[in-house]
């Protein structure tokens, strides 16, 4: 199928809109991505003549909307290549699913001086329920940096793994820099676990659970062109059977006595209480819609953008971009001499242009680059090089500005 990057914009209604007299360039997509025409209309329609609670409903519009959410459970197992959909668990995003991993499957099992190989590029989401590990049961974590160009080789996190270490924990890809992560070659050169956070690799690349190798693998709806407040995480049979629930409540339990209780199987096992359900139905029609573009195209659109980013943005001496790494998502983290990266993003705004400024919940990442901020442009499917543009232009008036 071709790609046709104005049909895709076209299917996108707030791009078509102004920002401060400009026209909207939305570079903020690492954050949270826009959201098609399709997703929109299949939540007011699940609203408007859908929905009811899921889940042992006796009658129509209960079954409605359960066979609807249920459905996403095989959309996303499609997405991921996963062997079993009873492998993809839905969370409200990839800091629940994380944190389901963290309380469900480590906890219970890590002793102290159990060893976590992390990785400095690490969003917050994949730092602080280990933390929690570290601080609660003397679980010890092993942080691996990358190459000074954002690059992580996954011999270099290999060479953290010990007689001690019971799981690797890593993105797929930076938040930050967009380095992709081999997270397949990780996975194959160790028997520990891993986990693979997705939260930005699903979204640009194809992704195929199965051939990673991985044994936990979470995405965030928001990101994939879906609704706040849905994801999901793919963990595989053998992992699940070793967790034990993280919330207890309703939709997860067989029976319920005083005196016991029997949970159901997974994965509503791991879903306590009412799900967030119009949203991961919008999740669902969000992947359809990026499978129906074929993520390869979305992918070759992408590495494109960030070529042509990377070559225009190199023009810029005085820019530093932190985090280059030849193997890479169209993520771009900047700082300028002279000028926080507030003040850049500040200005891109008037300009119409939307980026990111800060720590970007990696403030390990921030430490080893030696800055406290940097402005982030993230591009996304409907993306273009006239924006690549607009980009360049702004960014040349900021240093105008503060030279
Ligand atoms: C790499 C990465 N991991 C985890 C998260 C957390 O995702 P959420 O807040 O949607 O749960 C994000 C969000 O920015 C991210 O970029």
């Amino acid at each position: 199928m071709s790609f046709d990057v104005e049909t895709v914009r076209a299917d996108f209604p707030i791009l078509s809109r102004q920002v401060n007299n400009r026209p909207l360039v939305y570079l903020d997509n690492g954050a949270s991505a826009q959201k098609p025409k399709v997703v929109i209309d299949a939540i007011s329609n699940a609203y408007e003549g859908e929905y009811a609670n899921v889940h042992r409903g006796l009658h129509y519009l209960s079954n409605l909307a359960t066979e609807k959410y249920e459905g996403v459970r095989g959309t996303i197992a499609r997405f991921l290549n996963a062997p079993h959909e009873d492998e993809v668990i839905f969370t409200s995003g990839a800091t629940e699913a994380i944190n389901l991993v963290s309380y469900g499957w480590a906890a219970p099992r890590f002793q102290p001086g159990d060893e976590i190989v992390l990785s400095v590029l690490e969003h917050h989401a994949n730092i602080v329920p280990w933390h929690f590990l570290r601080e609660r049961q003397g679980v010890v974590l092993k942080w691996v940096e990358p190459e000074a160009d954002g690059s992580l080789p996954p011999e270099k996190v290999l060479a953290a793994v010990g007689p001690k270490t019971r799981l690797i924990a890593v993105t797929h890809m930076s938040n930050v820099t967009g380095t992709v992560v081999d997270v397949g070659a990780i996975a194959r050169g160790t028997d520990v676990p891993v986990l693979a956070d997705g939260s930005q690799a699903a979204v640009h690349l194809p992704v195929d659970v199965g051939a990673l190798g991985v044994d936990f693998y979470c995405i965030t709806g928001h990101k994939l062109y879906g609704p706040s407040g849905s994801g999901a995480i793919w963990i595989s049979r053998e992992r699940q059977a070793e967790m034990r629930p993280f919330m207890g409540g309703g939709d997860m339990i067989r029976t319920v006595t005083r005196d016991s209780v029997d949970y159901a199987d997974a994965p509503l096992k791991f879903e306590a209480g009412t799900p967030g359900i119009v949203n991961q139905i919008g999740l669902g029609v969000a992947l359809e819609y990026m499978m129906g573009l074929g993520m390869e195209n979305i992918a070759a659109h992408e590495k494109m953008l960030r070529d042509y980013a990377r070559e225009r943005l190199r023009e810029l001496n005085w820019l530093h971009i932190q985090g280059d790494a030849p193997d890479k998502g169209a993520i771009f983290s900047m700082t300028m001499d002279g000028a926080h990266a507030h003040d850049i993003a500040t200005i891109l705004d008037k300009r119409g242009i939307a980026v990111r400024a800060g720590s970007h919940c990696a403030m390990p990442l921030m430490d080893f680059f030696g800055v406290t901020a940097t402005a982030r442009a993230s591009f996304g499917m409907y993306n273009t090089r006239a924006e690549v543009d607009a980009l360049i232009d702004g960014l040349q008036f900021s240093r105008e500005l503060f030279a």
